[in-house]
């Protein structure tokens, strides 16, 4: 579990913070009187997440920089959030200027906590990354600007990476027939040069192939390349340029003139990846439900392709994008109760970290998307609320009617493109049962014009 470590003499002041902190996001409070006293539960908790220090407080300042000096000395990177003015000397030192109940402070406190979980999982990405030999195959006549190692096994635990190409040099016949004779899947770069062949990868594959629909569809193997790295290793130059590549790719692709039955028989055809496939084909469908509606504009078409391809980016596992609903969440939980007594309950069909991910996923993608240059606005509201909830927590099934427009459309085109990819081989009888199902359900405001005008194209 996460924790926050409270310094100060009193905690009345905490405490509403404290049932927030708990209750939005599972993190634990322990506290501290003095500099002294945290310093040896430092010592026992060299984890703990964050660290609160009033330093507006007479001692405040004393104690901030006791507990600097100890987390530089044990080279910890613990983040401490300071009430008042004073910054500290560590970039991890945050001053929060805000009020300590209010929600700008709280949404401070999540955002922070995001990021160490990324920080964490970067550290957890092995030394070398395995990258497809087929690939480099396809391609041996590139020169790509990393090292490339085979992984050896030296014994049943153990494995070895031996350099088998230079940056800049080609791969020989021989090498390549080795390779082959050996049934080589993959080979390795390092971690820290994963992102420069990454962004190479990404551009041959775009290019080696003309932007036809039935290709466009294939490139799940991209995006699910663009998803794993803003994950695991956060945005930066590599990363922008990647999501920059795959919105103009979305938005080529989204403006050619195919049949909406069309993009179903490709969409279906590539069944490698349905957080790929809901993606495209939501923005597909989304182009064509918008362009009834009076507010069509290559804007809104830009608006659409960001919002398909991050509303779900926090999300690395297939599985879990399906779930659109707490019924499915929680699904197990509910069945235990419901069908056996209370001493016989199962396990969740998901796992707890799982049940988290999914619940914070419509803001965890938000923040994500916050960290792009240049999305255009709106965007990142969309983003959030996908779900129902203004929050981006949870899921909400009532049709608020207080959320973004584009937002209701996408709520919509979701619940459909969801439906659908669920259908084995969907027939035309499918679909209209999906839009039946989809009219009886929605019938507000623009959620009731969306079915309308899904309606209208479908026949
Ligand atoms: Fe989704
Ligand atoms: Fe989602």
């Amino acid at each position: 579990m996460r924790q926050i470590l409270i310094i100060d003499e009193s905690f009345t002041k905490y405490e509403d913070l404290r049932v927030q902190l708990e209750e939005q996001l599972t993190i634990e409070i322990t506290t501290a009187t003095d500099a002294v006293q945290a310093i040896s539960l430092l010592n026992i908790l060299p984890e703990l997440d964050f660290i609160l220090i009033d330093a507006s407080l007479p001692n405040g300042l004393e104690r901030l920089t006791k507990i600097e000096d100890f987390l530089i000395e044990e080279k910890l990177e613990t983040t401490i959030f300071v009430l008042g003015r004073n910054p500290g000397k560590r970039s991890q030192t945050i001053v929060i200027t805000y009020d300590l109940n209010s929600t700008v402070f709280l949404d401070a406190i999540k955002e922070q906590f995001l990021k160490n979980d990324a920080q964490k999982k970067l550290k957890d990405i092995p030394l070398f990354v395995p990258v497809d030999f087929q690939f480099l195959l396809e391609h041996k006549d590139i020169r790509f600007p990393v090292d490339f190692y085979l992984r050896i096994k030296i014994s049943s635990e153990d494995c070895q990476y031996l350099k088998r190409l230079h940056a800049n040099d080609l791969f020989s016949v021989e090498e390549i027939d080795k390779f082959k004779k050996h049934n080589v899947s993959n080979l390795y770069v390092l971690k820290n040069d994963f992102n420069k062949f990454l962004a190479i990868s990404l551009k041959l594959t775009i290019e080696s192939k003309n932007l036809e629909s039935k290709n466009v569809l294939n490139k799940s193997f991209d995006y699910h390349l663009t998803k794993e790295m803003i994950n695991l290793a956060g945005v930066d130059q590599e990363t922008q340029n990647l999501v920059q590549t795959n919105i103009s790719h979305m938005e080529s692709a989204i403006t050619k003139n195919d049949s909406l039955m069309n993009y179903f028989k490709l969409t279906k055809q590539n069944q490698n990846s349905f957080s790929y496939a809901h993606s495209m084909l939501s923005a597909m469908i989304l182009t064509k439900v918008v362009s009834q509606f009076e507010w069509n504009s290559k804007l809104i078409k830009e608006k659409i392709c960001y919002v398909a391809f991050f509303h779900d980016i926090s999300i690395l596992d297939d599985k879990l994008t399906k779930i659109h609903s707490d019924d499915e969440l929680y699904e197990d939980v509910r069945v235990e109760y419901e069908f056996q007594n209370d001493s016989k309950l199962s396990d969740k069909k998901y796992k707890s970290f799982e049940i988290e991910q999914v619940e914070y996923h419509a803001l965890n993608s938000a923040l994500i998307l916050e960290q792009i240059p240049g999305v255009p606005s709106g965007v990142f509201q969309i983003v959030k609320e996908h779900h129902g909830a203004k929050n981006g927590v949870g899921f909400k099934d009532q049709q608020s009617i207080s959320l973004q427009p584009l937002s209701m459309l996408f709520i919509v085109v979701e619940d459909f493109v969801v439906k659908f990819l669920g259908i084995e081989n969907p027939s035309k009888e499918d679909i209209k049962k999906i839009l039946k199902d989809l009219e009886l359900k929605y019938n507000k405001s623009n959620y009731k014009k969306a079915v309308e005008a899904l309606i209208q194209f479908s026949i």
